[in-house]
């Protein structure tokens, strides 16, 4: 395959840039984007002209503003980081900040006057990435702000921005978001960022199936049984009840991360290894998923919330009792679905997804079951079922592993399932960057391979939109209850239609025995 994609940067080779944050004071700031950008300077990938603009609407001036992102990091930058304290004090001189009201389209013009000022006197050209890590509402609000005064423009630098998801709560307001940023920014500029493709792992299922001449093969209908990806989660909905009732797993996790992955997954092998090129094989898959119509919902789709539950003593509550949430709310904190992909690779091929809160772990993985060998000669000497999987783990314990059936030894043939499993953290030498890490640098270089297409998210939409309605429209759908710290209702072990099968346990260190 030729090899096109934009290589990963020398150090300090990224062009002089400014990021500017909208909602610099906001919680993803602090957890995710500071830590990131930290880490890109100490890991030498930020140009040496490189200054980071905060813009909130706290009143504060730089120093107390340097402070508090000290702050910050102390506590949520890797422990390892903060301990280069030199480094850390060089890198707070390099914030900057201006309280905006994001609805105020004067304090844009204050903005660009501080931009103008701040590249005059650092001599930064005037390249900038905006940031949005602020409510979904004001996304077109601040886009507009910035085209009134120009700051889209890219006469004297190139402009970007960054958009957090959700990017609309459906197909329509999808639509229409995308129409408003479109009007200052072209699509090469509008970066959708979906935190799971910066993982590692999941850009290894690329490079798994590609650049092994064993996987891809094997990579269809005639030798794949089903396929089943999970992405478990113990907490509940913390503190960000009054967003989630509003979204629900759906929107929250399936409409956006775990349609990326799957469309990784199924998609056809590139040509060539560029943005377009993989982005045009992924939008593909989304727009060959079968839609579920509202008569086929309970046998394709499984909604559930969680309920209070003692776990070891201790009384989790329920999603209903969470702070900012109705006390009488339908929202789903768990979804299990079978979907297809009318296409010649996967006809028939059902794809099992599934997402919930407060499950038993934390837990991300993708299973491909193979079909059983055509003709089973050991059948009556198997200690267990042989299974043939490959499992790619996500997170945690990051790796591949592959199932299959061995000879036990002594007389005989009896078959057991064995496991051989590659485990990321055996390459020690390299570490494993955090997803926002390798998207900001993405973006910085100006690359959107693992950014997601408007056409995408819209393809995306297309397929969940109608099941949202129809849980919306038609209450007699039911919502299954769940304990706490256990795998979601049991009814969506039914999707499988095969009392045999169910979704699979997922054991750490990809045990399967
Ligand atoms: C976010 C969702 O996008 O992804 C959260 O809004 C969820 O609800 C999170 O917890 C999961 O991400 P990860 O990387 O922990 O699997």
């Amino acid at each position: 395959m030729e090899e096109k994609i934009k290589k990963a940067p020398k150090k300090n080779t990224v062009e002089s840039q400014m990021l500017v944050i909208f909602g610099s004071n906001g919680d993803l700031s602090k957890r995710k984007l500071l830590p990131a950008i930290f880490q890109l300077y100490l890991d030498e990938l930020l140009p040496e002209n490189f200054i980071l603009i905060g813009a909130g609407s706290q009143e504060k001036d730089e120093e107390t503003n340097r402070t508090e992102v000290y702050e910050s990091l102390l506590q949520y930058a890797k422990a390892a980081s903060i301990a280069e304290s030199d480094k850390l004090q060089a890198f707070l001189q390099r914030l900057y900040y201006i309280k905006i009201n994001n609805q105020n389209e004067e304090d844009f013009e204050a903005l660009k006057n501080y931009i103008d000022r701040l590249s005059y006197s650092l001599n930064i050209p005037k390249n900038i990435i905006y940031y949005f890590s602020i409510p979904p509402f004001l996304y077109e609000v601040v886009a507009a702000h910035l085209v009134t005064y120009g700051l889209n423009t890219e006469e004297d630098g190139w402009k970007r921005i960054i958009v957090e998801k959700p990017f609309g709560y459906s197909l329509e307001t999808a639509i229409d978001l995308d129409k408003k940023l479109r009007t200052g920014f072209n699509e090469d500029q509008i970066y959708r960022i979906d935190h799971y493709l910066g993982k590692e792992t999941v850009q290894n299922i690329m490079v798994t199936r590609f650049s092994n001449g064993f996987f891809e093969p094997i990579w269809n209908r005639k030798y794949v049984d089903r396929i089943e990806i999970t992405a478990a989660e113990r907490i509940g909905v913390e503190n960000r009840g009054g967003y989630y009732d509003t979204s629900g797993a759906m929107r929250d996790m399936i409409q956006n991360h775990l349609m990326q992955v799957l469309a990784i997954i199924a998609m056809e092998p590139p040509s060539i290894f560029d943005s377009e090129s993989i982005r045009n094989e992924t939008v593909k898959v989304l727009q060959a998923l079968r839609p579920i119509r509202t008569a086929e919902i309970p046998n394709y789709v499984v909604r559930g919330q969680y309920i209070a539950t003692e776990v070891d003593n201790i009384l989790q509550e329920g999603y209903r009792q969470e702070k900012n949430v109705a006390p009488n709310s339908k929202t789903e904190t768990f979804v299990a679905m079978k979907v297809f992909i009318d296409n010649w690779r996967w006809g028939d091929v059902p794809f099992y997804i599934r997402t919930g809160k407060q499950l038993p772990e934390r837990v991300t993985e993708v299973i491909i079951h193979l079909k059983p060998a055509p003709h089973q000669l050991f059948k009556q000497r198997c200690v267990a079922q042989s299974t043939n999987m490959i499992i790619l783990r996500i997170h945690p314990d990051a790796g591949v592993a592959v199932d299959f059936g061995m000879k036990i030894p002594g007389a005989g043939y009896k078959v057991q399932n064995v496991n051989m499993a590659f485990h990321y953290s055996d390459l020690a030498e390299n570490k494993i960057s955090e997803a926002y890490e390798r998207l900001l640098l993405d973006c910085m270089i100006g690359d959107s391979t693992l950014y997601a297409r408007a056409d995408a998210v819209k393809a995306s939409w297309k397929f969940v939109d109608p099941i949202l309605q129809a849980w919306k429209n038609n209450p007699e759908i039911p919502l299954y209850f769940y304990e706490c710290n256990t795998w979601g209702p049991n009814e969506s072990n039914l999707l499988f239609g095969d009392k045999q099968l169910k979704w699979r346990v997922p054991f750490n260190k990809f045990k399967t025995i």
